[in-house]
Formats: structure tokens, C-alpha cells, sequence
């Protein structure tokens, strides 16, 4: 069943707006958007799907389809983050409200809402499912109200949503690429000027994306603590270097300078981040060049540095990055997105991908027991909304 007429069968009424926000895949620069530096990502054809109307009172009904479950909460009363019965939300359900809570911050004025939805991004394993869902809301709530913002504004106020009312200080880029994907290309997002551009893939190369099939939650794992490390990595090299806001500005010649100054571990955090916005630099030239081989060199190294110096990786997702190097075909690969579990994403050549997608799945069988999910990704167009004639 289409998701119209479970929205019909459901409130007995067609719905008035239909909404796709897809997740995003990041091809370089990764634990660099909340230092304020340069990101490398792509929106996927993995799409969150919604179907709403608005409702004549201040209550959102919910129904998200994929886990038979629904909510009802209060626009009034959303900064408490319960349902209408007084009970606390259930995790999925904190995206939507805090979208809601967050349009409504920034002065929006919102409808209630009645609608279903149902995603194909998978949960937990580094793709953005959160960030779909929350674009997905805000584009739908846009599309039943008189206001229209930019959709950088509004990737903004989904991240808002996450960092104040779900509790992950996660930086701009998953809600970014949902938002503004452009289909074929390859985002540069600026996390710092919000300057961006779509840059296209070397020619004759596709994406692969491999999914380990360990997932992780980001609020309960170390993402904030490594965004912390990061802050008093700044805090502390402002001694030597006075004016810095944030390791963006740091060279890697300054830190290769007053890395001996910082704490063990701080030292190697930083060094990561630092390196890592280096690397976009170099990529975003090789992506001019169209040069796949250079790009593909700066993927391996990525992956080295979020295994040794982030220490986000894990064995699973080093596993496909090393069988990956060995198939006929691969440019480069490695982790995407926070780490702890989740996804590789691989740049291959395009004639050798079916047999490259084999191989990496027997590989990663063969090592682990696992079936890993191993498929061809296309670079999509961002979030858009609908509006159903009736
Ligand atoms: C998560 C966050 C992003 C980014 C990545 C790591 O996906 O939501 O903001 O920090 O991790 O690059």
C-alpha cells in the first residue's frame, strides 16, 4: 500500500501534501562540520516519505509505519517532550517534535499535523536517517503554512532541533545534504561561510555504499565527547596561536608546532580535524582535475586517521575497507558519517562495480559471517514537498 492510502485509511481523508527528504552519504571530511570546516557530501536515493495534512487544532498525530507505531503531542506543550497523555516521548518521535519545537522558536507559525511516514535510510548506520526525518517534517510543515524560508535556514533549524531538543550536538552537514541535494553531484559545503556548490563525481566513477550491519546510536555514543575534545583542543592551542575559533584556523604547520603542547589524547583528536580539513582542500582539487585516483588516495587516508587518531572506527568497518582495496575497480574507500558502526562508502570505477559489489560481499561474508547490504548509490536531489489536489 502506498503511503497516501494509508494516510486515508488511517484519518479517512486524503492527505493534502506529499514530502521526500533523502539521508546523505559523506564522501570526505568527516568530524569536520562542527570545526567549521569544509564537507564533501552527497543526498542519497534512501528517501524518508511522508504524506500529512494540517488539523484544525494544535495536535500532531503520528504514525510512523515501519515500526506500527503512533504518537499525539501539543504544539502548545512540545518543549515538554511528552505525548498528550503526559508520557514521555519515544525516541523516534523527538525529531518530528523537535522540529516542531524549533520552527516554533524561530517565530513560525504552525499548524497541527496529522501524517504518516516511513524510511528506507536505514537506522543507526551513519546515513542520516534522523536528519531525513527531521527535513522531511520541517519541508511538510513549510508546505502547509503561509511562511517560506530558505533551505539553508531550515537545515539550520533542524539542526537546532537536534542539538537543543533531542541532545546530540551533531554539526550542519547531514541536514544540509537533505535539504539542498542536488541530484549527480557531490556537495561543497562550507560549514563555515555556508557557502556551497555541487562539484560532479570523476567521470566513469560511481558510489558504492557497504553496510557493516553494526549500528550505533550517536546521542548515547561518544560523538558529543569527541566535539568536546575538539572545543578543548581550541581552548588550549589559543595560548600559542591567540585569535583562533576553531581548528579550521589551526595550519598543519602551526600544529604540527603546539600539538606537543595539548594532552595525548586531545593531541590526537585534533590532529585528525586538522589533517582532515587539509585533505578536503587537496580532494576538491583532484575532484576539478577529475582526478578519481588522488580523490580515492585522500579516502583511504581518511579512514586511516578515523581509525587511529579519532578512534571512531571498528573492526567491522576496516574489514570492508581492507577488502574493498583488493577488488578490481575501487579508487578508495572508507567509514562515513560519526563511525562506531554503520557504513563504508567506496568510489569505483563505473564498468567494474557489479563484479566490485560481489566481491566486497563474499569478502565481508567470508570474514565475518556477516551478509552485508552492498549497493550502488545515486546522488539525489534534496527534500521537496508536494501539494495534493484535492
Ligand atoms: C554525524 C553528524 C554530522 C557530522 C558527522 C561526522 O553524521 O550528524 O554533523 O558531524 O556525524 O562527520
Amino acid at each position: 500500500m502506498n503511503l497516501a492510502s494509508s494516510f486515508e485509511q488511517i484519518f479517512g481523508h486524503p492527505p493534502r501534501v506529499e514530502t521526500r527528504a533523502p539521508g546523505r552519504v559523506n564522501l570526505l571530511g568527516e568530524h569536520v562540520d562542527y570545526n567549521q570546516g569544509i564537507v564533501l557530501p552527497a543526498a542519497i536515493d534512501r528517501l524518508v516519505t511522508l504524506a500529512a495534512a494540517s488539523a484544525s487544532n494544535d495536535i500532531v498525530t503520528l504514525h510512523a509505519i515501519d515500526l506500527g507505531e503512533r504518537v499525539t503531542f501539543k504544539l502548545s506543550e512540545v518543549e515538554k517532550h511528552c505525548d498528550m497523555e503526559g508520557d514521555p516521548l519515544p525516541g523516534w518521535a523527538l525529531y518530528p517534535a523537535g522540529v516542531a519545537w524549533s520552527l516554533q522558536q524561530a517565530g513560525l507559525s504552525l499548524c497541527g499535523m496529522q501524517a504518516v511516514y516511513s524510511s528506507d535510510v536505514p537506522i543507526g548506520a551513519g546515513l542520516s536517517s534522523s536528519a531525513a526525518v527531521e527535513v522531511a517534517f520541517a519541508t511538510t510543515w513549510q508546505a502547509l503554512s503561509a511562511w517560506k524560508i530558505d533551505k539553508l535556514s531550515l537545515a539550520k533549524l533542524c539542526q537546532r532541533a537536534e542539538n537543543e531538543y533531542v541532545g546530540v550536538s551533531s554539526g550542519l552537514m547531514d541536514q544540509f545534504a537533505s535539504a539542498c541535494g542536488v541530484e549527480g553531484h557531490v556537495l561543497c559545503f562550507d560549514t563555515r561561510s555556508l557557502e556551497w556548490m555541487p562539484l560532479e563525481l570523476p567521470h566513469g566513477t560511481v558510489i558504492v555504499i557497504a553496510d557493516s550491519g553494526i549500528r550505533r546510536s550517536l546521542a548515547t555514543s561518544a560523538y558529543n565527547d569527541r566535539r568536546a575534545a575538539c572545543e578543548q583542543a581550541v581552548e588550549l592551542l589559543r595560548k600559542y596561536l591567540p585569535g583562533i575559533q576553531s581548528l579550521r584556523d589551526v595550519s598543519t604547520v602551526e600544529f604540527a608546532a603546539y600539538s606537543m603542547y595539548l594532552p595525548p589524547e586531545i593531541a590526537k583528536r585534533a590532529e585528525h580535524v586538522v589533517k582532515e580539513i587539509h585533505r578536503v582542500d587537496q580532494a576538491i582539487i583532484a575532484l576539478n582535475r577529475g582526478d578519481a585516483r588522488m580523490f580515492g588516495g585522500f579516502m583511504y587516508a581518511s579512514h586511516k586517521s578515523l581509525c587511529d587518531l579519532y578512534e571512531v572506527s571498528l573492526p567491522e568497518l576496516d574489514g570492508l575497507v581492507e577488502i574493498a582495496r583488493g577488488l578490481p575497480g575501487i579508487y578508495g574507500a572508507r567509514l562515513t558519517g560519526a563511525g562506531f558502526g554503520g557504513c563504508t562508502v567506496n568510489l569505483v570505477e563505473d564498468k567494474d562495480a557489479s563484479t566490485f559489489i560481489c566481491g566486497l560481499q563474499d569478502g565481508y561474508r567470508m570474514r565475518t559471517g556477516m551478509e552485508p547490504e552492498v549497493y550502488l548509490c545515486k546522488a539525489s536531489a534534496g527534500a521537496e514537498a508536494k501539494l495534493i489536489n484535492i
